[in-house]
């Protein structure tokens, strides 16, 4: 899985908010829903986009751009126009900071088919 490393404070991400850091070459995406924290690719798999600028709804993101949905929780897409997933990484938050271990993992959902 590899080592978890440091990269937010859960302070600065208060529930309902999306935070971008970047780990060991990944650029990531920090979600905290209902205080549960989820770290997925921050890039829409569409086109160039900022996945933690996107709309939260409940455990789903739209993309900012063309508004694409993905579920934070397994990276999985839900809807059109992106068709591939997001890659999702192990989050641990302890003594109030956040850890992720740059280690991507696809959720092996299926992909939306339109
Ligand atoms: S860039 Fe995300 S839906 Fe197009």
């Amino acid at each position: 899985m590899g080592e978890f490393i440091k990269v937010a404070e859960i302070a600065e991400i208060p529930p309902g908010t999306a935070k971008r850091v970047e780990v060991s070459g990944h650029t990531i995406a920090l979600f905290n829903i209902g205080g549960q924290v989820y770290a997925i690719d921050d890039t829409c798999t569409h086109e160039q986009a900022s996945l933690s600028e996107g709309t939260v709804y409940g455990e789903i993101v739209a993309c900012p751009r063309h508004g694409a949905r993905f579920h934070v929780p397994t990276g999985r897409v839900l809807s059109l126009p992106a068709v591939r997933s997001v890659a999702i990484y192990p989050v641990k938050v302890e003594g109030g900071a956040v850890y992720v271990a740059p280690a991507p993992q696809l959720s092996g959902a299926k992909p939306h088919r339109p």
